[in-house]
């Protein structure tokens, strides 16, 4: 940081000017960042962040929720490029998303601003979002850091979690975005990471975020995160936001005068911040195509739609002589908090499923249930438009019903007309069990964004051939569910005490039933699967699948590849995704799906080691289209990592007799002592986990300085 800067003017330069601004100093300008992350919130005036003020209008696309359903990232990429013509064409330099934070409680409240119960699946299409919106010189803000898997609590809350679990599932997804997208911005949570507020985690912002991953941008706050700036700028934070923020300006100046804040740690803030200024600068604004970005919000949404069951085919509907009963209101398009939107227009379901059908169409609202049966007994086809709450961010769900009255509502259309679809919309899992027996289809279709009217008749009328998979496992029971027991905690903490078995690992380490497993999702046609084959080489391995299109319409089918290793040295869950792609197979053909595992996705986080291993062996890589859907396997051989952990006083007779080395320098050193101990299977199976230290108290093992030569031996 040049020195023209008083400590002072560095100081400013780390907080907010305002709710949304930097703060100008010198020659360095003010930029603004906004929400996000669905389309862009700038607001009208004033320092509200709830939503309750009017914002200018925007595409409103669709939520993470439904990116997540889309398992497209090329897709999500244009999304991405589309909010940063937005963004910049309103003079946005920061637009404050991705939310990537893993759902690791099917209650979350913001889960609908969230991608996915599975860190790879989220961190493949977080990295295009990124892409897309950087491409177009706005910078991407990556939210929450982290493990902010829940809404109770948020400002306070500790999330305890072990070492392994946090790398391998809640820092995971945020891993690959900084490495692979580079994104301008990371936005630390409220909450606090194994009892350190995210703010003044040194460990997580410095060390990990910049030290491991090579972060080299700006880490903000969440907007109210900081309790004690000094503490937050020696950990690593940049921006407090939103701001002014005087007193903790004052603080920073008065620590570095005082000597309890390294100046370094100022300078370096205020310098990362001038940088991302200086980036902002950069990009000019293109005017933006409001047809064109409702088009794509369309095309989006529509991808997004997931088709959970469908017997006897009564979808799609044909476009004429079928009458159709529609049945319920509008469906909502978007959560509530920061992230809502004022759309730019907001598409009519009723009239856009007229606009696909010559045959008559009835809507009732649903309110009277007299009304909806009528017409549902009427018609040849009844709609009926099912809803959970209005999830929001600031609050979690407390169950995952859907309301009394409409399951009511959906019995009593059923009893009166068997060819009965089912819409859902909803931010976050509802439970489809046991209504669903007796429902023909039921279509998932979140939260869409606002052409989610256009989308759903694009799919309720096969325009679009449903594509889009479960990002969520839907439990039978919400008791079911792997969080269900530590959700929401209390005394100001919630032990993950799932550990790795979140999601769809725990379900499936269970053996557990579930309505609808993870991946899952059908289309209006068949795909076949044939053999897979792999091929392996120092950067991974890529499993081909041919995929056969055996119906009479062309499809997208979602390719899923999940790995195992059989006898693994550590505890895994007994499949885990780790690689998928989208391919187009037109009707009758056969399109080969090449899907890339990267050797890093192999690696497990070793607490002895305290780093990213591999480990050698056999793994079983199996494909298909759900995780409880897998249609052909291939077995690669993999090499893996040196693991080996040095061995010690402290380490066990059967750790040192299963190190080739620790073995032959152990028996040569106990071969005049008594006999049997080390030969005899017996006697090892029950001094085997004796630390090799302990075993003079039995007046059998080396003295003091004997070991020590034998641990030295033992590593050398
Ligand atoms: C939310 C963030 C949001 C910020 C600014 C916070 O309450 O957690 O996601 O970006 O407000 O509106």
């Amino acid at each position: 940081m040049p020195d023209e800067l008083s400590t002072a003017e560095k100081a400013a330069l780390t907080s907010g000017s305002e709710f949304w601004r930097t703060t100008a100093v010198g020659d360095v300008p003010d930029v603004m960042l906004t929400d996000g992350p669905h389309g862009v919130r700038k607001q009208l005036t004033g320092a509200d962040h709830l939503g309750l003020l009017a914002s200018e209008p925007s595409t409103c696309f669709p939520p993470a929720v439904a990116l997540g359903s889309t398992w497209d990232p090329a897709l999500v990429r244009r999304v991405g490029e589309a909010l940063g013509d937005e963004a910049r064409a309103m003079d946005v330099a920061v637009l404050l998303g991705p939310g990537i934070n893993l759902k690791r409680t099917p209650l979350g409240g913001r889960n609908f601003e969230y991608y996915a119960e599975d860190p790879l699946l989220i961190g493949v299409l977080a990295t295009e979002w990124v892409r897309g919106l950087q491409s177009r010189g706005v910078g991407a803000s990556l939210k929450h850091f982290a493990v902010n898997s829940q809404e109770t609590d948020r400002m306070r809350v500790s999330a305890d979690v072990d070492e392994r679990t946090l790398r391998e599932l809640y820092l995971r997804a945020f891993q690959r975005v900084v490495r692979e997208a580079r994104p301008w911005t990371v936005m630390c949570a409220y909450n606090r990471i194994n009892g350190v507020h995210a703010a003044e985690n040194r460990w997580l912002l410095t060390d990990v975020l910049r030290g491991e991953w090579g972060f080299d941008g700006v880490v903000v706050s969440d907007w109210g995160a900081v309790v004690d700036r000094v503490a937050a700028v020696r950990a690593g934070l940049d921006l407090t936001m939103p701001g002014p923020d005087p007193a903790g300006d004052r603080a920073l100046v008065a620590a570095v005068r005082d000597g309890t804040l390294d100046p370094a740690a100022l300078d370096t803030a205020a310098a990362r911040v001038r940088a991302l200024v200086a980036r902002a600068a950069d990009a000019a604004a293109a005017p933006v195509d409001a047809d064109a970005h409702h088009a794509l919000a369309r095309e989006v949404a529509a991808r997004g739609i997931v088709l959970l069951k469908n017997d006897g085919g009564l979808l799609p509907l044909p476009e004429s002589g079928t009458s159709i009963a529609l049945i319920g209101r509008a469906p909502r398009f978007q959560g509530g908090g920061s992230s809502q939107i004022n759309p730019t227009r907001v598409d009519d379901l009723v009239a856009e499923v007229a606009a696909l059908t010559s045959a008559p169409v009835a809507h009732v609202d649903g309110a009277d249930p007299e009304r909806a049966v009528a017409a549902a007994r009427a018609a040849d086809v009844a709609v009926v438009l099912a809803s959970s709450g209005n999830e929001t961010e600031g609050l979690d769900r407390d169950s995952l019903e859907l309301p009394a009255e409409q399951l009511a509502l959906i019995g009593r259309v059923v009893a009166a007309n068997p060819r009965t679809v089912v819409v859902l919309t909803n931010g976050a899992v509802v439970l489809t069990s046991p209504w669903d027996a007796a429902v023909p289809a039921v279509v998932e279709s979140w939260l869409l964004g606002q052409a989610a009217g256009g989308a759903l008749a694009d799919v309720l009328f096969g325009r679009v051939n449903p594509s889009g998979r479960l990002a969520e496992t839907i439990p039978l029971r919400l008791e079911d569910h792997p969080s269900y027991l530590d959700f929401p905690g209390e005394g100001g903490h919630v032990r993950y005490g799932e550990g790795l078995f979140a999601g769809y690992r725990g379900f499936d380490a269970r053996r557990q039933a579930v309505a609808y497993p993870f991946g899952h999702g059908l289309s209006y046609t068949r795909f076949g699967y044939g053999p897979a084959t792999a091929d392996t080489d120092g950067s991974g391995v890529v499993v081909r699948v041919p995929v056969t299109n055996e119906g009479a319409r062309d499809g997208r089918e979602v390719v899923q590849v999940y790995a195992s290793l059989p006898g693994s040295a550590v505890r895994r869950a007994p499949r885990e995704l780790k690689g998928f792609t989208v391919v187009e197979v037109p009707a009758g053909a056969t399109v080969t799906a090449e899907v890339r595992i990267a050797r890093d996705d192999l690696a497990y986080w070793d607490v002895r080691l305290g780093r990213w291993a591999v480990e050698g062996g056999a793994y079983l890589l199996e494909a298909g289209a759900s995780s409880r859907d897998l249609r052909t396997a291939v077995t690669v051989e993999v090499t893996g990592d040196d693991t080996r952990v040095p061995l010690s006083a402290d380490s066990t007779l059967g750790e040192w007799m299963a190190d080739p080395r620790g073995a032959r320098v152990l028996t040569g050193a106990l071969a005049g002592g008594p006999p049997g101990i080390l030969s005899d299977p017996e006697a090892l199976t029950f001094l085997g986990s004796l630390p090799l230290s302990r075993l003079a108290a039995f007046g059998q093992g080396p003295d003091a300085a004997a070991l020590a030569r034998l641990v030295e031996a033992a590593n050398a």
